[in-house]
C-alpha cells in the first residue's frame, strides 16, 4: 500500500494530528516503546493508523511498516515480514530475500512489491522459515539510520495458538530494538487484546500498554457537516448531524453514509435520509445471517446480554434461559456459549459476569426481536 497516495486525497478524512502527535510524543520521551489500540469495529482505528499517524511519523522521520493481520490471517508471519521489507524497499527487501536464497527477480518495483512477496513468503516458507526471514529483516533495520515504526492492524490475530512461535520470535526481535523500533497493536477485539498483553503465558505479556482509542465526536460531525454545506444547496444544521450520528451509534462509517444519502436526495429532507441509513446499516437481513448460525444456546445468552436484565450467571439469568431453551440450563451452557461468543469477536467480557455485544447495532436488533416475541 502507498500511504502517502491516500493521505490528502481524501476530503472527507477528519485530520486528527494532535493524536498522532500525542502518540509518537510519548515514543519521543521514551516511556513506552509498545502501545495496544481498541476500539469497536468501523470507528476509525484504521484510517486513523494509515491517515494522521504513519504520515505524521514519516515527518518525523521514521521509516514506515503497517499489516492488517486480518486481510492476512492465514499467513500473519509472512505479512509482517514483507510490512518490513516493504519499509526497506526496494534494497534491503532485495538483501532479505538474497539471504534466505530466494532468486531477487521476484521482487518487482513499486506496489507490486508487497503483493509479490507476500505471496512468495506465504507460498514458500514454513514457520521456521518465517522466523529466520524476520531474523534478518530486523537485520537490515538496524543498518538503517531512521527509527522504525510498526503498525499491527487487527493484531488479535497474532494471539491464535498457531502463531506462538512466530509471536515469540516477533516479540523477541522487538524486545532488543525497543529504542528504534516502535510499535503499535491495534485491534477491535478488546478480549483477544487483553488476552495477548495480560496473561503470563503469551508472547506478549506485560509488553505493551493498552488502552481505549479515542473516537470520534462531535468535531468530527461538525468538519462533516460544514462540508457537506459547503457543497449542498439545503444545509443541514449541526444539532440535526450530531442527532444522526448519535442515531447510528456514534459510528463515523454510518455517519457519513447517512451524510452521502442525505446530499443525493436533499429534497428528501434529514429525517427521511437518516430512516434509510439505519434501515441499510442495521439492515435485518445481514443480522438474521448472524443470528440463525447460531444455536440456540448461544442465542438465549445473547439476549440475556442484550437486554442485560438478569446477570449471565445469577439464578435467574439461569431460570430465564431454562425457560427460552426449553430444557434446564447450567452453568456450563453458559459458560460454553460465552466462550464461543467470545472467540467469535460477537461478546466482549467487560468484568466479573459483565458482558456487552460488540456489535451495538446488532445488540438493538436482538432487542426488537426479542420484545417483539413476547
Ligand atoms: N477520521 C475520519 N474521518 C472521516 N471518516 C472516517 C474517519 N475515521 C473513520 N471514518 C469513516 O469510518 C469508516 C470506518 O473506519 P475504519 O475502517 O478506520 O474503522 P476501524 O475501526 O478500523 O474498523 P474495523 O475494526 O472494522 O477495521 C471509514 O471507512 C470512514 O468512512
Ligand atoms: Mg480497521
Amino acid at each position: 500500500m502507498k500511504l502517502d497516495e491516500t493521505a490528502s486525497s481524501d476530503p472527507w478524512h477528519f485530520a486528527r494530528p494532535s493524536l498522532a502527535a500525542a502518540y509518537l510524543d510519548a515514543f519521543d520521551l521514551k516511556l513506552s516503546s509498545a502501545r495496544g489500540l481498541f476500539a469497536r469495529r468501523r470507528m476509525g482505528k484504521t484510517e486513523f493508523l494509515q491517515q494522521d499517524l504513519l504520515p505524521a511519523a514519516t515527518e518525523r522521520g521514521y521509516l514506515i511498516a503497517y499489516t492488517n493481520l486480518w486481510e492476512s490471517r492465514a499467513a500473519p508471519d509472512s505479512a509482517v515480514v514483507s510490512a518490513l521489507s516493504e519499509a526497506l524497499a526496494p534494497h534491503g527487501m532485495q538483501a532479505v530475500l538474497s539471504a534466505l536464497g530466494r532468486p531477487v527477480r521476484k521482487v518487482k518495483a513499486g506496489a507490486k512489491i508487497l503483493g509479490s512477496v507476500e505471496g512468495t513468503f506465504e507460498a514458500e516458507l514454513g514457520t521456521e522459515q518465517s522466523s529466520l526471514a524476520l531474523r534478518e529483516v530486523l537485520k537490515q533495520i538496524d543498518r538503517q539510520k531512521k527509527p522504525l515504526l510498526l503498525v499491527i492492524d487487527e493484531a488479535q490475530v497474532l494471539a491464535h495458538a498457531r502463531n506462538g512461535d512466530f509471536a515469540h520470535a516477533l516479540r523477541a526481535g522487538l524486545d532488543i530494538r525497543k529504542d528504534r523500533i516502535k510499535v503499535i497493536f491495534a485491534g477491535s477485539s478488546e478480549t483477544t487484546l487483553r488476552t495477548m498483553f495480560a496473561r503470563a503465558s503469551e508472547p506478549f505479556y506485560n509488553w505493551a500498554a493498552l488502552e481505549p482509542f479515542p473516537l470520534l465526536g462531535v468535531e468530527f460531525v461538525d468538519y462533516t457537516v460544514r462540508l457537506m454545506n459547503s457543497m449542498a444547496r439545503n444545509r443541514l444544521k449541526l444539532e440535526q448531524g450530531i442527532h444522526a450520528f448519535s442515531e447510528l451509534h456514534s459510528t463515523p462509517e454510518f455517519f457519513k453514509r447517512f451524510v452521502e444519502r442525505y446530499m443525493l436526495y436533499q429534497v428528501q429532507g434529514v429525517d427521511a435520509a437518516l430512516s434509510h441509513t439505519k434501515a441499510t446499516v442495521f439492515s435485518d437481513d445481514h443480522f438474521h445471517k448472524q443470528w440463525s448460525a447460531r444455536n440456540p444456546a448461544d442465542q438465549a445468552v445473547l439476549i440475556l446480554i442484550a437486554r442485560s436484565d438478569y446477570g449471565v450467571h445469577s439464578g435467574s439469568g439461569l431460570s430465564r434461559l431454562s425457560e427460552m431453551l426449553g430444557r434446564p440450563a447450567s452453568k456450563s451452557t453458559v459458560s460454553h456459549a460465552l466462550r464461543r461468543l467470545e472467540k467469535d469477536n460477537a461478546v466482549t467480557r467487560l468484568g466479573l459476569g459483565d458482558y456487552r455485544i460488540e456489535d451495538e447495532a446488532f445488540a438493538d436488533w436482538i432487542r426488537r426481536k426479542a420484545a417483539a416475541e413476547r
